[in-house]
């Protein structure tokens, strides 16, 4: 069954064909991040602009490098929610028109499911139940993973997710947006032990997690500095910022995998890339015995190729949606319906 997936719900237009749930036959991405780095973040207005101009060429551009035609599409996968609401609306009307002109179902898919999916196209063995840790700009949780489409959330953050929290304080470092790659070159080589930095937790609820404190710790380090004409040692402040960031994360996933009984743990989205993060998995799996799945970089970031991943198991769950669909800026990742 040939899928063609896309995803426009935050500055990637990004338009796949994948074949059966586990093999992508084209993958094209569009980021628009030079666009929006000069504003330090995605505004939302240019972001659905720019979907608008690229995504009819980019389907063309998927199905003709899947080396199909459009006859041969079986059905299309949108991403619904959640993200920015217009940027949502620019994919979710491409797609009703598509599966309108073609006479294939249309298949509504949560985002955070499809960061998840990105998974099943890496690694052709991995099958639910496991635990996943699930990081990106716009969430933070952990979720028990129990079937394709069978899923609730036991740990969230209580506000930053942890990519906003990298790419804010990577602003008051001065580097780029999107800030987490940038600020994981900044800490290479810096000293993780050199700056104290906040670790919250959330009385009652262990698996629950909160980055604002650690971001106004950093912001409050680097304004303070400035403020005395002192300099700060970013480096440092780089890479004891990414190790408290690891540090919130990996051993409450840990944890509650332990009190669930998972041997396998499950990485996704676009913080999943981080190295420091990576690596303290690969040494907490290793030590407590547990299968690591954490996807190749390509495929970290939003990307259609896991819209449509995860769009052929809500089909076969009989997931359908009509030309009532509308797009939601938020949504739980196990809200009934979804
Ligand atoms: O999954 P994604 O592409 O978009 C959302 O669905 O939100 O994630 C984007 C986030 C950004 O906050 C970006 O700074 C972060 O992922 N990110 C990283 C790295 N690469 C991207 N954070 C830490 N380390 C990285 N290497």
């Amino acid at each position: 069954m040939n899928i063609l997936a896309i995803e426009s719900s935050c500055d990637e237009t990004a338009v796949a064909v994948v074949c059966d749930g586990r093999k992508a036959l084209s993958d094209e991405v569009l980021s628009q991040a030079d666009m929006h780095a000069i504003y330090g973040g995605v505004v939302p207005e240019i972001a659905s602009r720019n979907h608008i101009t690229v995504i009819s060429r980019l389907a063309d551009s998927a199905i003709a490098k899947a080396g199909l035609k459009k006859c041969d599409i079986d059905a299309v996968a949108v991403t619904y929610a959640p993200g920015l609401i217009g940027a949502l609306l620019v994919g979710v009307n491409f797609a009703k028109a598509a599966a309108l002109a073609l006479g294939v179902p249309l298949i509504p898919v949560h985002h955070v499911r499809g960061h998840i999916a990105a998974n099943y196209l890496a690694f052709p063995e991995l099958e639910p139940p496991f635990l996943c840790l699930a990081i990106s700009g716009g969430n933070t949780i952990i979720v028990d993973v129990r079937g394709y489409t069978d899923m609730s959330i036991i740990g969230s953050t209580h506000d930053d997710a942890a990519g906003e929290c990298f790419d804010k304080a990577a602003r008051v470092l001065g580097l780029p947006y999107p800030g987490g790659r940038p600020m994981q070159e900044l800490a290479e080589g810096g000293d993780d032990t050199a700056y104290k930095l906040p670790n919250a937790k959330i009385e009652g609820h262990p698996y629950d997690m909160s980055f604002s404190g650690l971001k106004t710790a950093v912001v409050n380090i680097a304004h303070n500095a400035a403020d005395r004409g002192e300099t700060i040692d970013r480096a440092g402040l780089a890479a004891s910022f990414q190790r408290a960031v690891s540090e919130a994360l990996v051993p409450r996933t840990m944890a509650a995998a332990r009190e669930l009984g998972y041997d396998k743990i499950v990485v996704a989205g676009g913080v999943a890339a981080n190295k420091r993060v990576r690596a303290d998995f690969e040494a907490a799996c290793a030590a407590e015995g547990k299968r690591l799945f954490v996807p190749p970089l390509r495929l970290c970031g939003d990307n259609g190729a896991m819209i449509g991943a995860q769009g052929y198991y809500e089909f076969l769950a009989g997931k359908r949606a009509g030309s009532e669909l509308n797009a939601y800026a938020t949504m739980e990742i196990d809200a009934p319906g979804v």
